[in-house]
């Protein structure tokens, strides 16, 4: 493929997924581009930090944190949800408490994530696939470290 049409073609790509210009989406504009070209390019994150209004940087400390883009997934990962929802019921505090909480635990990864299918509970959040809603800060800490 060739690369100097990945911008356009990342452009077009997010026109037709309409997101809103937010910052809460470039989560799932990374993974409509990573569907899409198998990879997320360098040259598509300009494009995604411009549609969401948000500085290039913090696309590519998104990248960084999400094992989906890396692709060295930590040992256990514990999941935000980030979808609308749980947005809406304080997800993204929760999600920038949680890795502050962990940044420097071994094996641990805390990641932003889509709907978990436990809107009615938001906010949710995953550990290696279970699933905890409501979420909080306090019950996250015990559930990863129990007993601590
Ligand atoms: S939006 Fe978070 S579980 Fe649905």
């Amino acid at each position: 493929m060739d690369s100097s049409r990945y911008p356009d073609q990342v452009a077009a790509l997010l026109d037709q997924a309409a997101y809103p210009r937010n910052a809460h989406y470039a989560l799932a504009a990374l993974q409509d581009v990573r569907a899409a070209f198998g990879h997320v390019p360098a040259e598509a994150v300009p494009v995604i930090a411009e549609r969401m209004g948000m500085p290039a940087s913090a696309v590519e400390g998104l990248m960084r944190d999400s094992a989906q883009f890396s692709g060295k997934p930590a040992a256990h990962q514990l999941r935000i949800c980030q979808g609308a929802v749980c947005i809406g019921k304080g997800g993204s505090e929760l999600l920038d408490e949680m890795r502050r909480a962990f940044a420097k635990r071994p094996g641990l990864q805390v990641v932003a994530g889509h709907c978990l299918g436990q809107c009615t509970q938001a906010p949710a959040a995953s550990l290696d696939g279970r699933i905890m809603a409501p979420a909080d800060a306090e019950s996250l800490r015990r559930w990863v470290t129990p007993g601590g």
